[in-house]
């Protein structure tokens, strides 16, 4: 079976591991500190803050721009659960907007008419490794005195014009292991605000500043050195791995039949964190790939409105027309950097037989 997803770690990363193991450095450390300039260097940000996970990044954020009960923050229930969640642990309520049926990420034309006095940021979510569409969404962030915080735990790399993601507002990064780069359980935060940096890492560790003076009621974020050391030796390979999934999209967009590719607006570079297609009976269509010896999956198979959680707190009622259509027709195929050509090969003809036989969509 061709899996969905394969995380590459190899002698580099294993050398590193050791290495932070034998200098006894294993919390955050003096890797934390390289992997954060490098970071911030090759996204093209002043400051980066790493974290345990995407989600953290995603909760320092909005608790860096002072976020919190009574406020409003603009999202997309076409996500992974952690963008929607990181607003409820702040109090804050998230208000969910539709997307555009063609990159998957929010429709901009949609997000003015839900702006309310209590609303604080845009948070759209660069989905599949393809930005949102970051210049129009500052430019409605700025004439409603709003603050952006990109949700780009799946878009390293990705940019518009040149310019990456995570450089627009407050950027933030997952780098769990299916991502386009690991630290095993990993996150980022990015921005050129020296003072949203310094408050997010006073809350990243538990208000301190000097040992044992607590500021503020913080957290334990953190980042180990160890998983640190996976990012250094990760970072110098992104922007390869990058090319190699932009190379199997380009064969995919070419050669697949039956199934809606993946739009990509104009000037965008696309870095395929997924090859997210629109396929017809797509219950039927993952069966009949994996009968064919081809793994898929279905991000994400419940939108977040329509979570227990969301639905306990009224979110079901809300009208997402293009949301709830896609989750119903959207999977993933493989297009992680160590497929071979002949598996590329092997998941084209799997696709093009299993649409034949299921039929087109329209
Ligand atoms: C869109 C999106 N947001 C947030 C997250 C949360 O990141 P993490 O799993 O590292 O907490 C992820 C990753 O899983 C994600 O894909």
């Amino acid at each position: 079976m061709i899996p969905i997803a394969r995380p590459q770690l190899g002698e580099e990363e294993k050398a590193r591991v050791w290495e932070a193991m034998d200098s006894g450095a294993l919390a955050q450390g003096p890797r934390v500190r390289e992997f954060e300039q490098r970071f911030a260097a090759f996204i093209g940000v002043e400051r980066a803050v790493a974290t345990s996970s995407g989600t953290t990044a995603l909760h320092l954020a909005l608790l860096g721009h002072g976020i919190g009960a009574g406020d409003e923050v603009i999202t997309v229930a076409f996500t992974f659960i952690a963008s929607a969640n990181s607003i409820l642990y702040t109090g804050a309520r998230p208000v969910f907007v539709d997307i555009d049926e063609r990159d998957f990420t929010i429709d901009v034309a949609r997000i003015e008419a839900a702006v309310t006095p209590r609303t604080r940021a845009i948070m759209p979510v660069s989905l599949y490794g393809a930005p949102a569409d970051m210049p129009a969404i500052t430019e409605i962030a700025e004439r409603h005195g709003l603050a952006v915080i990109e949700d780009a735990c799946q878009a390293h790399g990705a940019s518009i014009g040149g310019r990456r993601s995570g450089t627009w507002g407050t950027g933030t990064f997952s780098f769990y292991p299916t991502k386009n780069m690991t630290t095993g359980e990993g996150g980022m935060l990015t921005t050129n605000d020296a003072a949203l940096a310094d408050r997010v890492r006073l809350l990243r560790e538990h208000g301190m500043q000097v040992r044992y003076h607590h500021e503020v009621v913080g957290y334990n974020f953190r980042m180990t050195d160890i998983a640190a050391a996976i990012g250094l030796a990760q970072l110098p390979k992104l922007e390869g791995y990058n090319v190699r999934r932009r190379a199997i999209a380009a064969r995919y967009d070419a050669e697949l039949r039956g199934v809606v590719p993946p739009a990509v607006r104009p000037g965008v570079t696309h870095v395929y964190h997924q090859y997210t297609v629109r396929v017809n009976e797509r219950d039927a269509f993952a069966e009949g790939l994996k009968a064919r010896g081809v793994g898929s999956a279905i991000y994400y198979p419940i939108p977040v409105h329509r979570q227990r959680p969301f639905v306990e707190l009224g979110y079901d009622d809300a009208s997402l027309p293009v949301t709830e259509r896609l989750t119903a027709e959207v999977l993933s195929i493989p297009v992680h950097p160590s497929l071979t050509d002949d598996e590329v090969s092997t998941v084209i003809e799997a696709v093009n037989a299993t649409a034949a036989e299921l039929g087109p969509i329209r």
